[in-house]
Formats: C-alpha cells, structure tokens, sequence
C-alpha cells in the first residue's frame, strides 16, 4: 500500500516496529523514484505515535492523508483467560488508530483539509468464535472512525472505513484455518487505493464475504450461535493440527 501510494505521488512516512523492514520498503520507494520516510514506534504507546508523527511532518511536511493500518491478531481463549493479551491487542489495533488520529486531527482541522483511512476487518461486524480481542477491536474501530466521520462533516476533513476479509499476508500465513475468498496481496491493495481516491466512506470486501458478515448481523441470535460455534470447532480443530 505505502509503495503504491508513492507512485500516486505522496510522501510516505512509514511507521511501525520493525525499522529493518521499514528501510526495506523506503528504499524499494525511493529507487522507483519517489519520497519516503521512516519513523519507527510502537503504536501501542501513545508519546511514540505522536513523536513519530512529529518528526513526520518535520521531514515529509503535513501529514494529508493517515492510513492507519498496525494491527494484531490472535486467538482469545476462554481458559484460559488472558486479559492483558486483549488489552494489548485493543491497545494496538484500536488506540494505535486512536493516538495516529490524535497526532495528526489538528494541523488537518488547522488546514481544512485531510484523508483519515482506519483498516478495520470484517471481523468486526460480528464477535466471531476465539476472536473476542481481535472482534472486539475491529468492532470498535468501525463505530469509532464512523463517528468520527460524523462529527468531521463540514470541516474539510474526510474519514474513510475500510474492513477486508482474507488478505494472503503474515498476518494469514500462520493461519491453518479455512479462509473463504482469501484474495492476494495485489488486488486487494487496488480495491483500499481505488477506496481511498474516491474518499468512499467504507468499503467492505471482497463482496461475497462481506454479504455474509453482514447477513450475519442480521441472524437471531441462537442461530448465529449455532452456526458460528460450528466455525470454531472447525478453526479450533485445524489450529490444533501441526501446520
Ligand atoms: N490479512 C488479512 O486477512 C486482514 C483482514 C482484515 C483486516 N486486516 C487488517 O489489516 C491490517 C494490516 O494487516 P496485515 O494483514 O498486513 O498484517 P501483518 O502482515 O501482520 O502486518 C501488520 C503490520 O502492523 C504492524 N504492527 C503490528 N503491531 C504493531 C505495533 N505495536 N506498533 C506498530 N506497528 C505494529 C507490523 O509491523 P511491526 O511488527 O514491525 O510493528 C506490520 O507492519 C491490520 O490492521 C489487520 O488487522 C488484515
């Protein structure tokens, strides 16, 4: 996403943990001609979200468009229970989002002018089985940016929701599970840019499984039951296998 916002002309300023592999992508930009920056944090730390967006706009200039895209995932087991592994996972993948927002809302309000993107998944449209943390923070993301959205109308500042199914990424590599309509890398990056240019305010994709999250919703809830508990002892009993 970061290579081909580069090529659309933007200045990027990457931020996440792992400053290698950060350098790897700003150097991939820069021989293709273009500007990048890297500006390593954990986003789950809030001083270090905001000196990284300082130092950003220092280097790069103001920051127009924030596409907020750290996240985590991992099983939430009910036995047993690990609060602090879904706070840590509320932390990166909700308030990351959160104090990325915080850092760069004024210069946009200031300016009248500016793109938020928050990459929230699917599963956030419904608590899916051993997913509470992960669900959980999605969720929140969703109803978060969309008021967000909401109360930024009028002033220039535009917000847009993106929530994927399936990306082949690390993120799915380690999954032994089923995935339908997992879709690679490239398309679904085109899909988030077209979204992006067209400041959409969401986008949910791919089309079929987003159908069946949103369906979902509107199942009653004993039988959304029965159907996700059926999921989850399949996702359970693959996990459980050696990969
Ligand atoms: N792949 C999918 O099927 C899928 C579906 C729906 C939604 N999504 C969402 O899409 C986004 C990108 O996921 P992905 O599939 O590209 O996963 P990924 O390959 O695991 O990448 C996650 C990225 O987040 C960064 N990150 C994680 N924790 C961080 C932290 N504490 N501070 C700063 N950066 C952190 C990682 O960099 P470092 O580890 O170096 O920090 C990495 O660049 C996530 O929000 C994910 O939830 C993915």
């Amino acid at each position: 996403m970061a290579v081909r916002l580069a090529r659309e002309g933007y200045a990027v300023g990457l931020a996440a943990r792992r400053e290698s592999l950060l350098e790897g992508v700003a150097r991939e930009i820069h021989e293709a001609g273009g500007n990048a920056g890297v500006f390593p944090c954990d986003v789950a730390e809030r001083d270090q979200v905001l000196n990284a967006v300082r130092r950003c706009e220092e280097e790069l200039g103001p920051v127009d468009l924030l596409v907020a895209n750290a996240g985590l995932s991992i099983n939430t087991r009910v036995a047993p229970f690990d609060g602090l592994a879904v706070e840590q996972v509320i932390r990166i993948n909700l308030l990351g989002a959160v104090y990325a927002t915080e850092g760069v809302l004024p210069g946009m309000l200031e300016r009248g002018r500016g793109h938020i993107v928050a990459v929230s998944s699917l599963a956030g449209f419904a608590g899916l089985p051993m997913s509470a943390a992960y669900s959980a923070s999605k969720a929140g993301m969703i109803n978060f940016f969309e008021s967000l959205r909401i109360d930024l109308r009028g002033y220039g500042v535009d917000v847009t929701v993106i929530s994927p199914g399936f990306v082949r990424t690390p993120m799915t590599d380690h999954n032994s599970h089923a995935m339908p309509f997992l879709m690679e890398l490239e398309p679904a990056v085109e899909e988030m840019i077209r979204a992006i240019g067209r400041r959409k305010k969401s986008l949910a994709f791919p089309r079929p499984l987003a159908l069946v999250a949103w369906s979902a919703r509107l199942l009653p809830r004993p039988l959304y039951d029965r159907i996700a508990a059926r999921v989850g002892r399949r996702k359970a009993s693959a996990d459980s296998r050696p990969a």
